[in-house]
């Protein structure tokens, strides 16, 4: 495991952006994993500008989000796939047809995550997977729980998530109740994961997800267990 530390959002985004330009520059079509959430927002701002500055081509990249909300289709505002057009795909010069979301909609959603998972692996994997961390330690939408779980699968998100998640909509009552996400063995196949974190308030439990004891009810301590994982996080007052 790597650490970065640093001392603004700014700079934790221009390093975490620096990893991702240089998978695209070593290899233009590679596959990357992208996160939502407000933490990879000035990681997306920089590689815009990059891209207007001519200096990167996202024209062969390919992308699979890590996960949606149930019941959103790209058209809502609060969706996943509209954050992405909006934040990165539509400001750059990826073909959309090579950005990937879990559809929301699908009406049998085990179905949906085998579907995403085939697809993962027909894209022969993920090259460089991008990480924002709960505030209870989940990744994607994998929450809490007794046991990782290991493919794309429906999770009930936990009363906390909807909380956490209730700035981005109306109220709480507006938040859905459940998602579809990547799950813990589509992350841990990453070649590498590159996870950021922002702000005081997620020092604890990044601490607790990188050196406390591996377990499923904090499900991103399993990345300990990954090979290549870079931290970048500006989580010091
Ligand atoms: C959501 C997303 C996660 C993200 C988390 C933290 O729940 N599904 O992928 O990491 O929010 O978001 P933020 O970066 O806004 O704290």
């Amino acid at each position: 495991m790597k650490v970065i530390c640093t001392k603004t959002y700014e700079e934790m985004s221009y390093e975490a952006a620096k990893l991702l330009a240089a998978q695209i520059v070593l290899r233009p079509n590679c596959v990357i994993g992208l996160a939502t959430g407000s933490t990879p927002i000035g990681t997306y701002d920089q590689l815009v500008k990059w891209y207007e500055e001519g200096r990167l081509d996202f024209s062969a990249v390919r992308s699979v989000n890590l996960d949606e909300y149930c019941g959103l289709d790209g058209e809502s505002d609060q969706s996943y796939r509209w954050f992405m057009d909006h934040h990165l795909f539509d400001r750059v010069n990826i073909n959309k047809a090579n950005t990937n979301v879990p559809n929301g909609k699908a009406a049998d959603p085990e179905a949906e995550g085998e579907r995403y998972d085939a697809l993962i692996q027909s894209l022969g994997g993920v090259d460089i997977q991008v990480l924002g961390i709960g505030y209870d330690g989940h990744i994607g939408f994998n929450e809490p729980g007794p046991a990782f779980v290991k493919p794309t699968h429906m999770v009930d998100l936990d009363p906390s998530t909807i909380e956490a998640n209730s700035r981005f909509f109306a109220s709480a009552d507006d938040v859905p109740r459940q998602a579809i996400t990547m799950g813990m063995g589509g992350i841990m196949s990453a070649r590498k994961v590159l996870l950021i974190a922002n702000g005081a308030g997620k020092k604890e439990i990044l601490m607790k997800a990188l050196y406390g004891p591996i377990t499923p009810e904090v499900p991103a301590s399993l990345l300990q267990l990954h090979p290549d994982l870079t931290v970048i996080s500006a989580v010091d007052e």
